[in-house]
C-alpha cells in the first residue's frame, strides 16, 4: 500500500497541533522540511518544532534536511524525537553522517535533487532507509511536478529489487492526486505532498484521494 507523507510546509505554522491531527487518519508520515536559508534560499523549522509536535502525534516524523550543515543539527533533530532524517546528496559523501543517524537510532535517508544523476545515489543504497527523489527543486512547497525524475525512481526501483535492499522509495515534491499513479507506477513507496493535501479544503479526504488514486 502506498504512504502518504503530508507535508507541514502547507500547513497553518500557526495552528500546527490542529493541521496534524486533521490528516493523522489518513497518513502514515508527517514530513517536516527544515530549511536553513543557505542550501536553500528559505528559512523554514528545525528541532524545536519537531519536540512541540512530538507529543501531538503518532505519525512519523520524516525530516527533510534542506541544509549547509546537517551534521550539527542531527543529535537535536533525534532528541526532538524524529523518526528518520534525510539528508542531501549534494553536500558530498554522506557516509558519515548516515553513521551518524544510525547511530542515534533514526532511519537513515539520502536525497537528490531534480538535476542530480542516480549515479551520485547509487553507491550508498545499501546504506539507507529511504531515497527521497526530489519532484521539484528545493526551497518552496507549490511548485509543479517535474516528470523526468521518475527515470531515476524507475532505476532505483529496479535496483532496489534486484539486490533485495530495504530501501523504500519516496517523492517529493508537486504531488496531487492527477499524478500519484504515475509515481507509484514508476515504484515509488511514499508520497509526500504539502499543498495537495494541506492547501485542500479536506486535507484528510485529499490525502486518501491522493492513496485511491494509486490503487
Ligand atoms: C520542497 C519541500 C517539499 C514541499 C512539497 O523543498 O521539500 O517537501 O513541502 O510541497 P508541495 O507538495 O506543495 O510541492
Ligand atoms: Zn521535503
Amino acid at each position: 500500500m502506498t504512504k502518504i507523507a503530508p507535508s507541514i510546509l502547507a500547513a497553518d505554522f500557526a495552528n500546527l497541533a490542529a493541521d496534524v491531527a486533521r490528516v493523522a487518519g489518513a497518513a502514515e508520515l508527517l514530513h517536516v522540511d527544515c530549511m536553513d536559508g543557505h542550501y536553500v534560499p528559505n528559512l523554514t523549522i528545525g528541532p524545536p518544532v519537531v519536540a512541540a509536535l512530538r507529543p501531538h502525534t503518532k505519525l512519523f516524523l520524516d525530516c527533510h534536511l534542506m541544509v549547509d550543515n546537517p551534521g550539527t543539527l542531527l543529535e537535536a533533530f533525534a532528541k526532538a524525537g524524529a523518526d528518520g532524517i534525510t539528508v542531501h546528496v549534494e553536500l558530498g559523501d554522506p557516509s558519515a553522517l548516515l553513521r551518524e543517524i544510525a547511530a542515534l537510532g533514526v532511519r537513515r535517508g539520502l536525497a537528490l535533487e531534480p538535476e542530480t544523476p542516480y549515479d551520485a545515489v547509487q553507491p550508498y543504497l545499501a546504506d539507507i532507509d529511504l531515497l527521497l527523489v526530489m519532484s521539484v527543486h528545493t526551497g518552496f512547497g507549490g511548485q509543479p511536478f517535474i516528470p523526468e525524475v521518475l527515470d531515476k525512481v524507475r532505476a532505483a526501483r529496479k535496483e532496489i529489487d534486484d539486490r533485495g535492499l530495504a530501501v523504500e522509495i519516496e517523492i517529493d515534491g508537486g504531488i496531487k492526486i492527477d499524478n500519484a499513479a504515475r509515481a507509484t507506477e514508476a515504484g515509488v513507496d511514499i508520497l509526500v505532498s504539502g499543498t495537495g493535501i494541506f492547501g485542500a479544503g479536506d486535507p484528510a479526504a485529499a490525502a486518501r484521494a491522493i492513496r485511491n488514486a494509486t490503487s
